[in-house]
C-alpha cells in the first residue's frame, strides 16, 4: 500500500474516532475537557473515618462581592476551592478588583475598580453573578449586569433585586438582556420583598450599607450565609441591626474599610456527607463543621434511625441499619433546605418504608428523579411532591448530572447501589463541592474520577 494511501486511511480512522468522542462540538484533535469528566463509583461500601468540611459556597460568593464596597483590602480565610469561586473571581477581576488566591485564603482590594460591567458570557454560567449589582450601584452609582436567565431548577427571576434598588432611588432600565442601573446616591427606605429571597436580601443589604439614611429590609432571608455576609459588613464598618432575623435595619455610612474574615463552614456539604452515610451505613465524623446551622436536616436524619453526635466543630453520624423513610418539605431557613432535597431523596430511595417529599422553593427541582429511577429507585412525582417507595437495593448504571445538588444525589445513590455507577457531566458537581470524590475515597468509598 503506497504511503499516500496509508496516510489517507490513518486520517480517516482518526476522524472516525473523533466522531465517536462524546461531548458537544468536539473539534478535530480537541476535546471539550469539562464534558469528559466522569465519576466511577462501585457501591455497597460502608463509610468510616473523618471528612473535613470546606467553607460555604453560598457565603463565599456574596462575600467576594463585598470586596467591591471598599478601596481597602479584605482578607478572607476558609474560601472553598470551587469552580463557582473561580468564576466569581474572574468576573470581579475583569472589573479591576484585585484578588490574590492561595489555597483557601483570598485577599481582595477594590481600590482600582475601573468597570461596572458583568457580561452575559460570565453571568450565564453562574447566576450568583447578580450579586455584583447592589455593591456596584452603592459604591459607584452605576452598574451594567446581564440578566442571569433561568437554569435547570427554575426560571429564577430577579425582579425583587430590581424592585428594592428602585425603591432606594436607582434608575433601572432593562434592554438587550442587561440591567442598567444608575443612582447619584442610594437613599435608605423600607423594603418588603414579595417572597423571601437569599441573594435578593444579600444584594439589597450590600446596597443599603452605603446608602444615605436608614433602610429596613422586611421579609429578609435568615440563611446562615446571609448572616455571614452581614457579619463581614459589620467588621467593615457597616451598621446593621437584626442580623439573623427576617428584619434587617441598616444605617447607611459614607465609607467602608478593610477587614479580615473566615467564611463559615458549608452546611450543605455537611448535610450531603451525612446523607451519604445514612444511605450506605457507616460511622463518619465531619470536622471543621458548624453543628448549629442544619438542625432541620439532622432532625430528619435522626428519624431515619441514624445516631448523630455534635461536638464543638464536629458532627458524627453512625448508621448501622437500613434507613427508615422520612417525609419532609423544603422551606426557607431554619426549615429543611431546598439544597438538601435531592440528597435526602437518595436516602429515602433505599429506605424500608415509603415517603413523600414536597419542594416549595423551586418549581422544577426534581431533575434527579428520572436519573435515580435509572438506578432502580421507585419515585413518582405529582406537581411539587415526590412519592418515594423504598427499594431493597439500587443497581448501578450510567446516569447524568443535571444540576449541582442533583449530581450530589446521584453520587449518594451510587455509593449505596450494588455494582458500578457512572456519573456523567461532573462539572456540575465541581461547581459546589471541593474534591468530593477525594473526601469520599478517604472514608472508604470506591469512587474515582476519569477524564
Ligand atoms: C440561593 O439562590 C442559593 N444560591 C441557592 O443555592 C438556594 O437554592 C436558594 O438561595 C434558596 O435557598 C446562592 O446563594 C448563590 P432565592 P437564590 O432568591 O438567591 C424566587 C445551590 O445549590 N424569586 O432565595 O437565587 C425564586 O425563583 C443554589 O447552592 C423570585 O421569584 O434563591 C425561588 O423560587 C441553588 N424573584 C425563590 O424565590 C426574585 O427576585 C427563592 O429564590 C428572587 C427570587
Amino acid at each position: 500500500m503506497t504511503a499516500l494511501l496509508l496516510a489517507i486511511c490513518v486520517a480517516m480512522q482518526k476522524r472516525g474516532a473523533e466522531k465517536e468522542t462524546p461531548g458537544k462540538n468536539v473539534k478535530a484533535g480537541k476535546t471539550c475537557k469539562k464534558d469528559m469528566d466522569k465519576l466511577i463509583i462501585s457501591g455497597g461500601k460502608r463509610l468510616t473515618g473523618e471528612i473535613p468540611i470546606s467553607g460555604a459556597k453560598n457565603a463565599a460568593l456574596p462575600i467576594l462581592c463585598a470586596g467591591l464596597l471598599t478601596g481597602d483590602s479584605i482578607e478572607l480565610q476558609n474560601v472553598p476551592r470551587l469552580h463557582d469561586v473561580t468564576t466569581m473571581l474572574r468576573l470581579l477581576r475583569q472589573m479591576g478588583l484585585q484578588a490574590e488566591q492561595s489555597g483557601e485564603q483570598v485577599i481582595l482590594n477594590g481600590n482600582a475598580i475601573n468597570k461596572c460591567d458583568a457580561p452575559y458570557d460570565m453571568v450565564k454560567t453562574m447566576r450568583a453573578s447578580i450579586l455584583v449589582l447592589g455593591p456596584l450601584v452603592a459604591r459607584f452609582g452605576e452598574a451594567r449586569v446581564s440578566l442571569p436567565g433561568g437554569c435547570a431548577i427554575g426560571s429564577r427571576p430577579v425582579e425583587q433585586h430590581i424592585k428594592g434598588l428602585e425603591a432606594m432611588g436607582a434608575e433601572i432600565t432593562i434592554e438587550a438582556g442587561y440591567i442598567h442601573a444608575k443612582a447619584k446616591r442610594l437613599k435608605g427606605t423600607r423594603i418588603v420583598t414579595d417572597m423571601i429571597t437569599v441573594t435578593g436580601t444579600e444584594n439589597l443589604l450590600m446596597a443599603a450599607v452605603l446608602a444615605d439614611g436608614q433602610t429596613v429590609l422586611e421579609n429578609a432571608a435568615r440563611e446562615p450565609e446571609v448572616t455571614d455576609l452581614a457579619n463581614l459588613l459589620v467588621k467593615m464598618g457597616a451598621k446593621i441591626d437584626g442580623i439573623g432575623t427576617d428584619r434587617l435595619v441598616v444605617q447607611g455610612v459614607d465609607k467602608l474599610h478593610g477587614a479580615s474574615h473566615a467564611v463559615i463552614p458549608d452546611r450543605i456539604e455537611t448535610g450531603t456527607f451525612l446523607c451519604a452515610v445514612a444511605a450506605t451505613g457507616g460511622d463518619v465524623t465531619l470536622t471543621k463543621a458548624r453543628c448549629d446551622i442544619l438542625d432541620a436536616v439532622v432532625d430528619k436524619l435522626c428519624e431515619t434511625g441514624a445516631v448523630v453526635t455534635k461536638g464543638a466543630d464536629t458532627i458524627r453520624i453512625q448508621m448501622s441499619a437500613r434507613p427508615k423513610g422520612v417525609n419532609f418539605r423544603t422551606t426557607e431557613y431554619p426549615g429543611f433546605p431546598t439544597d438538601m432535597q435531592a440528597q435526602f431523596m437518595a436516602v429515602n430511595c433505599v429506605a424500608g418504608e415509603s415517603s413523600h417529599i414536597t419542594e416549595t422553593i423551586f418549581e422544577n427541582r426534581f431533575m434527579h428523579v428520572q436519573e435515580l429511577n435509572r438506578l432502580g429507585a421507585l419515585i413518582k412525582t405529582e406537581g411539587n411532591t415526590a412519592f418515594v417507595k423504598g427499594v431493597d437495593k439500587l443497581v448501578g448504571a450510567p446516569v447524568m448530572a443535571t444540576d449541582l445538588r442533583a449530581s450530589a444525589s446521584l453520587v449518594i445513590a451510587g455509593l449505596a447501589a450494588q455494582g458500578e455507577t457512572i456519573v456523567d457531566r461532573v462539572y456540575h458537581l465541581d461547581r459546589g463541592y471541593d474534591r468530593m470524590e477525594m473526601k469520599l475515597a478517604a472514608v472508604g468509598a470506591d469512587i474515582r474520577r476519569v477524564k
